[in-house]
């Protein structure tokens, strides 16, 4: 049987974070990347909010994947080829791409995430249960820079599927999410069988404001917490003395910008401190932590074409509200 391979790909240090993280606090208005979210905390939290009543996009995504899986199944074998090598960015647990393992019969499965220690417990367990199928981990900051090690090119004869799934594309402004699909659309190119390669990508869709605005401040509170605990990071990362209960968590649906904006706002004027820094805020004046695209179908449709893709399908639930898109390189 063979065993998991794990790669460890050049990761941001501590002290190039805490930069970043600095730089988007002394910045007018203040920002700072939803990458800070996930640490092990952070990554429980999220994975909370994706059980909460008011989140659909993961409970509507697992949906059309249920309903359709043979035909999104089809459809990406069609592009890629059939047992192909499947890249799952962001992967995680690695759950959403096993339960595709049935339909898609990949050859080779590659787990991508910020850090190989996410992947190496849920790898070890996938192989005991498909002994036979190559799994290999890259940990990577995928949104940075995205290659595979060179261990990792594709077999000859075996097409590359890309899986990015939960519209975490969402989470890039659309020049980004465009420079990052073309790489996606490089990496399912190269080597390909015969030139094949695929994308299969979940994007969530433009829907109602009070639906939108409902799943990114539920009434539990958890996306607060998880949006609240980004100051907890960086508290830990810069040293700073964020007092969380000085911070209140809002989220609003800009329509012009197509986007859920999230921002920590600060409920009385402080200064924050750090080693080597600090910011005045004003009553209200905020972070901005996080923006959350909504796409129209066909406007996805066409940014995917403008990657580079072809013969882009849409599958989506009955409401509408959450879209999976196969695509070929
Ligand atoms: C990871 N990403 C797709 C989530 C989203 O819906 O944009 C992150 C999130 N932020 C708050 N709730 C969920």
């Amino acid at each position: 049987m063979p065993t998991p391979l794990f790669f460890q790909l050049e990761s941001m240090s501590a002290e190039a974070l805490a930069a970043e993280a600095a730089a988007g606090l002394r910045a007018s208005p203040a920002a700072v990347s939803p990458k800070f979210f996930y640490d092990a905390f952070g990554s429980r939290l999220f994975d909370a909010i994706t059980e909460l009543d008011e989140y659909y996009p993961t409970r509507v995504e697992a949906g059309i994947f249920a309903a359709d899986a043979q035909a999104i199944a089809d459809a990406a074998l069609s592009a890629s080829g059939p047992a192909p090598m499947l890249v799952d960015l962001g992967a995680g647990n690695c759950a959403k791409a096993a339960r595709l393992f049935p339909v898609l019969a990949p050859r080779r499965y590659v787990a991508v995430d910020i850090s190989v220690d996410y992947l190496r417990d849920a790898l070890a367990a996938l192989q005991r249960a498909w002994p036979q199928m190559e799994l290999a981990g890259v940990g990577q900051d995928f949104a940075s820079h995205l290659a595979l090690p060179a261990a990792l090119a594709a077999p000859p004869g075996t097409g590359t599927l890309v899986f990015y799934p939960g519209s975490s594309i969402g989470n890039f402004a659309p020049a980004e999410a465009l420079r990052l699909l073309r790489q996606m659309h490089a990496l399912a190119a190269q080597a390909g069988q015969g030139g094949k390669g695929g994308l299969l990508i979940g994007a969530d869709l433009v829907k109602d404001v009070h639906v939108l605005e409902r799943a990114y401040d539920d009434a539990l509170g958890v996306t607060a917490a998880f949006d609240l605990n980004l100051l907890r990071r960086l508290n830990v990362l810069l040293g700073a003395d964020f007092d969380l209960r000085q911070w209140r968590h809002v989220a609003r649906f800009d329509t012009q910008h197509s986007r859920i904006e999230m921002h920590l706002r600060a409920r009385e004027a402080l200064t924050v401190r750090w080693p080597g820094g600090e910011r005045r805020f004003a009553a209200g004046e905020g972070i901005h932590t996080e923006n959350s695209y909504k796409w129209q179908p066909g406007a996805f449709e066409a940014l995917l074409r403008e990657a580079g893709y072809t013969q882009v399908r849409r599958f989506t639930d009955a409401r509408g509200w959450f879209g999976v898109f196969v695509a070929a390189v």
